[in-house]
């Protein structure tokens, strides 16, 4: 085995913002029922952020969290990496902002835009830069308004997301414990399946692209269906396969929580009792990269990871892209 250093999870955090919208809610909103909602997709509920919240306020809160848990103080962070696809701006990046809210004055900073698998993205990036020794201490966030991007009108897609923010704070830690093996995947013949088709340079903000509503996630959500459990599925077999490990030693799975019958199939695909998933998906929707991360946060504070834990975590999104991060805790 070659000699590199692994990456631990040194503290975990997560913010959810105070505003709830229930089903109930959306009823008098769209065409749709409680029942739909429930049985095709599993959500109760879902939060969403204040007017003068956004993904790096939220991002920040679940930051303080993490590093407190942690005993790091933001002058310690080498790195922030923010995955978000609700930065605050297009540009600068968000996790600039951050830091400018930490103090953590010492920091590199970019954000990472791989939709909902940008956490595992973001862990697996941290695990590099702290493998080779570059950075001591990253701090990932994944940070989401979706709510800014969802067209209310479409009961289509209004009914599936939330806001939220979730972080990790990422140090060595000795052998066996850590980032054991991460898989990352992408296609991009893919991308126009989910996606929000304007503000970009395709197809710059006009009065056109407003009217159009072309400003908002547009989705086949039934294609991306058809491709996200066995996307998913095979990401676990291959990350497992690096790390040596079989999916019989997996103490819990933490999937993306965008559709409960998709986060059926791919554990039944890969062999794994739903006891041993992990599901929030009734509380807060769809919050895209940071349903992972607020999962993660959660689990640790429910104990159903503790110390040694076998945990992996899965994502698919938009791109399309996938992945897994395979953490002994
Ligand atoms: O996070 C990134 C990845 N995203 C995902 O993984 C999402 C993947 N896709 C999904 O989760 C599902 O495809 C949806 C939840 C989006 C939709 O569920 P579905 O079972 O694929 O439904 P469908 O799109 O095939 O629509 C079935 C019916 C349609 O009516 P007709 O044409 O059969 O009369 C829809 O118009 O359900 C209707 N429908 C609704 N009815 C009540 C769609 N949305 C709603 C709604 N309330 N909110």
């Amino acid at each position: 085995m070659e000699h590199h250093i692994n990456a631990g999870i040194a503290g975990t955090g997560m913010y959810i913002p105070e505003k709830l919208l229930t089903n109930a809610d959306l009823e008098k909103m769209v065409d749709t029922s409680d029942e739909w909602i429930t049985t095709r997709v599993g959500i109760r509920e879902r939060h969403l952020a204040a007017p003068e919240e956004t993904s790096s306020s939220m991002g920040s809160k679940a930051a303080r969290m993490a590093l407190a848990q942690a005993c790091v103080s933001p002058a310690e962070v080498d790195l922030i990496i923010m995955a978000t696809i609700t930065p605050d701006v297009p540009w600068p990046a968000s996790a600039c902002f951050i830091q400018r809210e930490l103090g953590a004055s010492q920091a590199a900073c970019f954000d990472i835009a791989a939709a909902c698998t940008g956490f595992i993205y973001g862990l697996s990036l941290a695990q590099g830069f702290i493998s080779t020794g570059m950075y001591k201490t990253v701090l990932v966030v994944a940070a989401e308004t979706l709510s800014r991007i969802t067209d209310w009108e479409d009961r289509n897609t209004a009914v599936l997301f939330g806001d939220a923010a979730g972080a990790a704070v990422l140090r060595p830690v000795a052998a066996p414990k850590g980032i054991l093996a991460t898989y990352l995947g992408a296609d991009g013949s893919k991308g126009d399946l989910l996606e929000l088709p304007a503000g970009g340079s395709r197809l710059p903000a006009s009065h056109e692209t407003v009217s159009a509503r072309q400003h908002y996630i547009r989705m086949k959500g039934n294609e991306v269906f058809k491709f996200a459990a066995r996307a998913m599925a095979n990401s676990n077999k291959e990350a497992l396969q690096r790390a040596g490990h079989k999916v019989e030693e997996l103490d819990l799975l933490i999937p993306h929580q965008a559709n409960m019958r998709i986060i059926e199939a791919a554990a039944r695909l890969s062999n794994l009792p739903m006891e041993k998933v992990f599901l929030n998906i009734d509380r807060y929707g769809n919050t895209s990269a940071a349903t992972t991360a607020v999962a993660l946060c959660e689990a640790l504070q429910q104990q159903r990871l503790k110390p040694d834990s076998l945990c992996l975590l899965v994502a698919f999104g938009g791109g399309f892209t996938w992945g897994s991060c395979l953490i002994r805790i």
